[in-house]
């Protein structure tokens, strides 16, 4: 018998516990031991009825994902879970599965084919495979209606959110719940089946909840409207209706082959790949090579923010949030007052949504201490630093802050812009000066890069990576170069948006493109919501670095000379109403046409296609250099830089990974076209043109890099 699961006896009772660390996941080995415990306990006269268990923090948190990457990669044949399910919904002994932490996927589908379920109160289930865009392949389509009914199980099977164990009992999934020790419970609850002398009941001959047909159309048809609104571009989501739907209207075992072709459809599509991918590099992300393994986190139990704006608030909040009391300093009283108000506005913001308690927002608040000084300052694990993105500015705060803080704190800044060695070049402790890039809103968004100085410690880095934690975000380590990662591939992918309106392509258009593809929102709707002030800005900035004599964009210095900043005047590139709702403006098009033929830019009719090629390969060919120039690790940490801070769609699965998809040669070979056609904003990256020419691929180049 494997290792992973241990078979053992509690009187008449057999218990069968999953031992595979951390999450008891099905690694091939957890349902083979778990075939022969329920045989060896069918065997067995003195047993007569069988526990499954999880040994540790959690049941089963479901299948083992890299054996999907294996299977999709073609390096292993597809198992299956299906005669498992049977063998334990068939064994002749009633089998109580006893849940706590999480059953979820396949560790559910396992769960369904028990004859009862008995959860801790603070188990959840869940069937998440939609998140990897795929669907249950085990059953889980086909009994999750028959014991929770037909909409509950579309709702799971198409949100792939997890559900408590109250409301698991409320739907049936569960049907008892436990106090105290789970174990104990589950035993008892068995003996109590038996001597009730109760046949075991099997979910695959359950009927009763399937619903009638007329009252099932109505479901499907509401749950195929909304996942186009939801779930916009992904197949997953809607090959979970249908295999739910082919449940109620199939025999069980045809409803079972109906669900295994969808999940193969999906199995092997590139959605499925891409989000398998994403999963993926967010574990290797916090994974930095060559980091001192003796390099220790600071313990952060005291923050201090200094500037409490647009950024310095958000941040405060992340500390708040995280329980860690936080000093926010201004230099007025007005705007220390206006950065604690709009904290406030926020929080109240999210209880009126019904999303967080009252009591929960004053100890949060009660957690930010504003001030006008810097006592205090010296007692703090972690200072991060918010003002205006002015150099002479910051030098002076941490300069100040140097004489200040104590040995060890970390000493960050959130500059967007500047160089972040000369900011830490004022200080005699450069090694614990990092840049924390946040974005905005900093409460909200999960990106945090994580600059690294040249002068930056190990602890400063692994620190900066706990913050993260703490934070509930998703750190990325870049280098410092203008820009960063994110911002530096921005300014590239802004620009094309521009000079494709100026070459022809309408503003919506543009945006549609884009939006279609799967963005978040379109270009041109992100600059009208960012300020086209702000963005012009950041573009005089840029052109002192830039080598002269290359194309600029026009029309955007135009609607900034107008007054129209975007959202926060009513108009830019498009015009808002009081709903801010973006409409077409034809004095825009009109704006841009005349500035075209002024400056005799060719106007012609741009397809959708190339509107996105413009635009997203110009992320990937900026992701290149900036991979091999070293200012990110892995291009899989470029890809999470653009999937949580620039709503990128995680289901194409990052802008490099997506060049992976359309072949690495395919899109160097159109950037060298856009190179000859447009100039010198399309010097191709030279790791573009090695891989292309080599067949490599990004993901090959990350993995080569990390063995
Ligand atoms: N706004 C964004 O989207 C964004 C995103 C990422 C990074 N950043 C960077 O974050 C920093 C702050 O940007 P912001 O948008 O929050 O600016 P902001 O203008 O909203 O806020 C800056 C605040 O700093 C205060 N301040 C100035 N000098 C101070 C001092 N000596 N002590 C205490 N407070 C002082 C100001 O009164 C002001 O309230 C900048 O470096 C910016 O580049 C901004």
């Amino acid at each position: 018998m494997s290792d992973l699961v241990t078979y053992t006896s509690d009187g008449e009772l057999a218990v069968i516990t999953i031992n595979n660390p951390p999450v008891n996941a099905l690694s091939p080995a957890v349902p083979e031991g778990i075939a022969a415990s329920i045989e060896r306990a069918n065997a067995d006269p003195s047993i007569n009825g069988i526990v499954l268990i999880g040994g540790g923090r959690t049941f089963i948190a479901g299948a083992d994902i890299k054996e999907f990457g294996k299977v999709v990669a073609g390096e292993k044949e597809e198992g299956s879970l299906l005669p498992l399910l049977l063998a334990l919904e068939d064994s002749a002994k009633p089998v109580v599965a006893a849940l706590h932490g999480s059953a979820f996927g396949g560790g559910l589908e396992i769960a369904m084919a028990c004859h009862y379920r008995v959860a801790d109160k603070g188990a959840q289930v869940g069937q998440p495979e939609v998140k990897l865009g795929i669907i249950p392949g085990a059953a889980g389509t086909q009994r999750l209606p028959r014991l929770a009914g037909v909409e509950k199980a579309v709702e799971m099977c198409v949100s792939g959110a997890p559900v408590k164990a109250a409301e698991a009992l409320a739907a049936g999934i569960v049907d008892q719940l436990i106090t105290g020790d789970l174990l104990a419970g589950a035993l008892a609850f068995l003996r109590e089946k038996i001597a009730a002398g109760a046949t075991p009941p099997k979910t695959r001959e359950r009927h009763d909840k399937l619903g009638d047909e007329a009252t099932n159309a109505a479901i499907f048809a509401a749950a195929r409207e909304k996942a186009k609104k939801t779930a916009r571009g992904l197949h997953a989501p809607f090959a979970a209706i249908d295999a739910v739907e082919a449940a109620t209207k199939l025999p069980f075992d045809e409803g079972c082959q109906r669900e295994r072709e969808l999940f193969r459809q999906c199995l092997f599509s590139d959605q499925a790949k891409a989000l398998m991918h994403v999963f993926f590099a967010e574990r290797e992300v916090a994974k930095i090579p060559g980091l001192s393994p003796e390099a220790k986190p600071v313990a952060i139990q005291q923050a201090a923010i200094i500037g409490a704006g647009t950024m310095g608030g958000g941040i405060a909040m992340n500390f708040a949030n995280a329980g860690v009391p936080v000093l926010l300093k201004e230099t007025t009283q007005e705007a220390l007052d206006r950065g604690l108000a709009t904290i406030t506005k926020n929080y109240a913001n999210t209880v009126k949504k019904g999303r967080l308690g009252e009591e929960a927002m004053q100890q949060r608040l009660a957690l930010i201490t504003p001030t006008l000084s810097y006592d205090g300052f010296e007692n703090a694990d972690v200072i991060i630093e918010a003002v205006f993105e002015n150099m002479a500015l910051k030098k002076d705060i941490f300069t100040e802050l140097d004489n200040r803080a104590k040995a060890g704190a970390l000493l960050a800044s959130n500059t967007s812009s500047l160089n972040l060695d000369e900011i830490a070049a004022t200080t005699s402790r450069p090694a614990s000066v990092i840049g924390l890039h946040f974005f905005s809103p900093a409460n909200v968004m999960r990106l945090l890069e994580i600059v690294r100085g040249k002068a930056t410690s190990d602890e400063t880095i692994v620190s900066a990576f706990a913050l993260a934690k703490l934070m509930k975000k998703v750190g990325v380590l870049v280098g410092n170069c203008h820009g960063f990662v994110g911002n530096r591939m921005f300014f590239q992918y802004m620009r094309e948006a521009y000079f494709l309106v100026e070459e022809g392509a309408a503003v919506e258009a543009v945006d549609k493109a884009l939006t279609n593809f799967g963005m978040a929102m379109g270009l041109l709707a992100v600059d009208d919501m960012a300020g086209i002030d702000v963005g012009v800005k950041v573009r005089q900035e840029n052109a002192k670095n830039e080598p002269a004599g290359r194309r600029q964009p026009l029309v955007a210095d135009k609607l900034y000379a107008l007054g129209r900043y975007g959202q926060k005047t009513g108009a830019g590139w498009y015009k808002y109403d009081e709903n801010r709702r973006a409409i077409p403006d034809a004095e825009v098009a009109a704006l841009i046409e005349q500035t075209a033929t002024e400056a005799g830019i060719q106007r012609r009719e741009i397809s959708a296609e190339e509107i996105v090629e413009r635009c997203v390969y110009a992320l990937i060919n900026e992701g290149a250099k900036i991979l091999e120039e070293g200012f990110a690790l892995r291009a899989g940490d470029i890809d999470i830089v653009y999937l949580n801070g620039y709503g990128f769609a995680a289901w194409r699965g990052g802008p490099m990974w997506y060049a992976d998809t359309v072949g690495v040669k395919n899109v160097y070979d159109r950037v060298c076209e856009f190179h000859a056609e447009h100039g010198a904003w399309w010097e191709p990256a030279p790791l573009l043109k090695r891989l292309a020419e080599t067949g490599g691929t990004f993901a090959a180049w990350d993995k080569a890099k990390t063995e």
